[in-house]
């Protein structure tokens, strides 16, 4: 008897842990408070496009948590979280903290970056989208809490909006890194801009550095090569409440644009 039990028990175990596997997605696209990552431990989109981890860049011993091109190599990285304060070690970790916010704790557990999210609910968890949007959202209901869409860093990816909100004075922008090996915060940034048209704008600092030319309903008039790209992919929308976005989708999943 006390043989079975023993069995049984172990067999409850394993019944237990692919339960909780089931309950908690024991996906490898998502981080929860018990389904931190830990360097170097990466996380990977459900499609396998995007890689969730740890990286440093060329001839740096940082680390930066930052979300990369899975098929392609760590130097396509997209987003980074902790841009201006690396971890000087490699025993960070990336988890969902007590408030409910996604998190880059260092050595000694210290927050060193944080999603910032307000109304902190219970049992958030962050999932890595095939889109490589990073997704915080409560759990039960499912609502989405921040995105990394929305605070993008040099990278602009099919499918994000670069939102500019006239009234609020808001927008998605991209920020360009220091230095090519630097993923620190640079002096450049692109947004959405309204003349009397919209039109992109590059700002090196707070000076205009380039502007794309007005947007006429297919391309933005003034980058050449807009004429000769698949163009169908590409659209800017007024939703005429005084919000605008850039967005694009190309139909071939193996381009991709970085600006700057
Ligand atoms: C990286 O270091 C190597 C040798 O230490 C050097 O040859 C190379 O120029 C460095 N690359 C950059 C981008 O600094
Ligand atoms: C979160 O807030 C802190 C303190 O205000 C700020 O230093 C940090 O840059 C913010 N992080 C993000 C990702 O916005
Ligand atoms: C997530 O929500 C489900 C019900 O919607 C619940 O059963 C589960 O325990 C929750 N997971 C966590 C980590 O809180
Ligand atoms: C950006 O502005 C800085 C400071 O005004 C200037 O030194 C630098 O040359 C500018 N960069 C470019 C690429 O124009
Ligand atoms: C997509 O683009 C890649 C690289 O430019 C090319 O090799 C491939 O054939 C394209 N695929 C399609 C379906 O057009």
């Amino acid at each position: 008897m006390g043989l079975a039990r023993t069995k049984n028990l172990s067999n409850l175990l394993v019944l237990l842990i692919s339960f909780s596997c089931l309950e908690f997605g024991c996906a490898v696209d998502t981080i929860t408070a018990l389904q931190f990552i830990k360097d170097p431990e990466i996380k990977i989109s459900s499609g396998g496009d995007f890689k969730l981890g740890f990286f440093s860049p060329r001839n740096s011993s940082y680390r930066y948590v930052g979300i990369w091109y899975a098929k392609l190599s760590e130097s396509h990285v997209v987003w980074v979280a902790n841009r201006d304060r690396p971890l000087k070690t490699s025993s960070g970790i990336r988890t969902i903290s007590e408030d409910g916010n996604l998190v880059v704790l260092d050595e000694e557990k210290k927050i060193i970056w944080s999603s910032n999210v307000t109304n902190s609910v219970s049992n958030p968890s962050a999932q890595l989208l095939d889109s490589e949007n990073l997704v915080l959202k409560e759990n039960n209901t499912g609502s989405i809490l921040r995105e990394s869409f929305q605070h993008p860093s040099d990278s602009l990816l099919p499918n994000m909006k670069m939102i500019t909100d006239t009234i609020t004075s808001k927008n998605v922008q991209l920020t360009s890194w220091k230095r090519p090996f630097d993923p620190s915060v640079g002096a450049f940034f692109a947004s959405i801009y309204l003349f009397n048209l919209p039109e992109m704008f590059i700002w090196n600092d707070s000076k205009p550095y380039w502007r794309s030319g007005p947007w006429n309903s297919r391309i933005f008039i003034g980058i050449p090569t807009m004429y000769s790209l698949y163009l169908d992919g590409f659209s800017l929308v007024d939703d005429k409440e005084g919000t605008f976005y850039f967005t694009f989708d190309f139909s071939n999943k193996s381009c991709y644009y970085i600006v700057p």
